[in-house]
């Protein structure tokens, strides 16, 4: 006799009920680190918008700052932790392969024993993780789940390099997705140029490091490269991710793409003709470039400042290095 397998079964749809947010400790302003890079306060605002970033104390790990906006998550859903079961932290900085951070924060905001995961998708990390959970939240593979954006830059920053130093900050972001009786993320645009591997990245490996052919591997970009592709690429992937979700510029209440640079942000508003009613994240100016948290973290402030965006949708858009990239439009809890 053929024993047919039991279906899983889903959420119909699935929403963020809420964000949260911990960012490093220290406010650092341009002045501390224009020395290094023969740089200067008013380049880096006008290049970047940035005034300071936020970058956290020595003690304090990606761990920690996970655990916190998890946690925030989590209480502010008005969830039990022991009713998350799948928690996903996107990180390119942990400086441990394994544990992965995912299994230890799982454990810290009390979901152990939840399904945990370390997902490396740079900038995008946070979209891909978004998209990964709404799909298993509706595949049935999973009812609560935990997405968290948390980065300590800082430690993979080498002062002296003059392509990114300046722009990158410390800190996590977390949403806390569970069922929803109507679509509160829309399918995702996203995919990556492995080509172009060499655009943005670690300048060196870890064993390169250990045979001391190389000093401690640190992030680097072409800066121009970048932002060319970050241009124009990426406005028609955004312009994608609204089709698909079946929504028009000007249906929207927020705009929060990556917080790479104010400029890039400036011009992705220009390209998808945003109207004046589009709230557009801008924290970049105080936190800096934190990768993987940026877009999260740039949620939970949106919606800090402007509680009266609750309920209305937002399109969001990562990318970075591989390149990868990651759009989708979500309902603002
Ligand atoms: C890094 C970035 C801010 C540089 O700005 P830019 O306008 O492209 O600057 P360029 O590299 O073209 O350099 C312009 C000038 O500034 C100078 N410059 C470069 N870096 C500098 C720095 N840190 N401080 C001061 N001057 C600098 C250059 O030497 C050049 O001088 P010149 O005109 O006399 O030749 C910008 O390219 C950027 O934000 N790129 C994308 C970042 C991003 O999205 N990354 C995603 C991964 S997270």
């Amino acid at each position: 006799m053929t024993v047919t397998l039991k279906e899983a079964v889903g959420a119909a749809h699935s929403r963020i009920y809420a964000y949260g947010a911990a960012r490093g400790e220290n406010a650092v302003p341009n002045e501390d680190l224009i020395g290094p890079i023969d740089s200067s306060d008013e380049w880096i605002r006008q290049r970047t918008g940035i005034v300071t970033r936020t970058r956290a104390v020595p003690e304090t790990t990606a761990v920690d700052l996970a655990t916190l906006a998890g946690s925030e998550a989590i209480e502010r859903a008005g969830i039990d932790p022991a009713e998350v079961d799948l928690v996903i932290v996107a990180t390119i900085s942990n400086p441990k392969q394994t544990p992965s951070v995912s299994a230890i924060v799982a454990d810290r905001v009390g979901a152990n024993p939840a399904a945990a995961y370390d997902l490396n998708a740079a900038c995008a990390g946070y979209c891909y993780a978004i998209a990964q959970a709404d799909a298993l939240i509706r595949a049935g593979a999973a009812r609560y789940a935990l997405v968290i954006g948390a980065e300590k830059l800082s430690d993979i920053v080498d002062p002296a390099d003059r392509s990114i130093s300046f722009l990158l900050g410390d800190g996590a972001g977390a949403a806390l997705l569970g069922p929803s009786d109507t679509p509160g993320v829309s399918a995702s645009i996203w995919g990556s140029d492995g080509s172009k591997a060499d655009a943005v990245g670690m300048n060196h490996t870890l064993t390169e490091f250990r045979d001391g052919a190389a000093p401690w591997p640190t992030l680097r970009q072409e800066g121009p490269t970048v932002f060319r592709w970050a241009v124009w690429e990426m406005a028609k992937v955004a312009k994608q991710a609204l089709e698909a979700a079946g929504v028009r510029a000007e249906d929207l209440a927020a705009f929060i793409p990556h917080q790479a640079n104010m400029r890039i942000i400036d011009e992705f508003a220009k390209q998808l003709g945003l109207p004046d009613t589009v709230k557009v994240a801008r924290d970049i100016e105080t936190t800096g470039n934190t990768s993987a948290a940026s877009i999260p973290l740039a949620s939970h402030r949106l919606l800090e400042e402007h509680p009266e965006l609750s309920g209305g949708l937002a399109l969001q858009i990562g990318f970075g290095a591989g390149l990868v990239f990651a759009a989708q439009v979500v309902a603002l809890p």
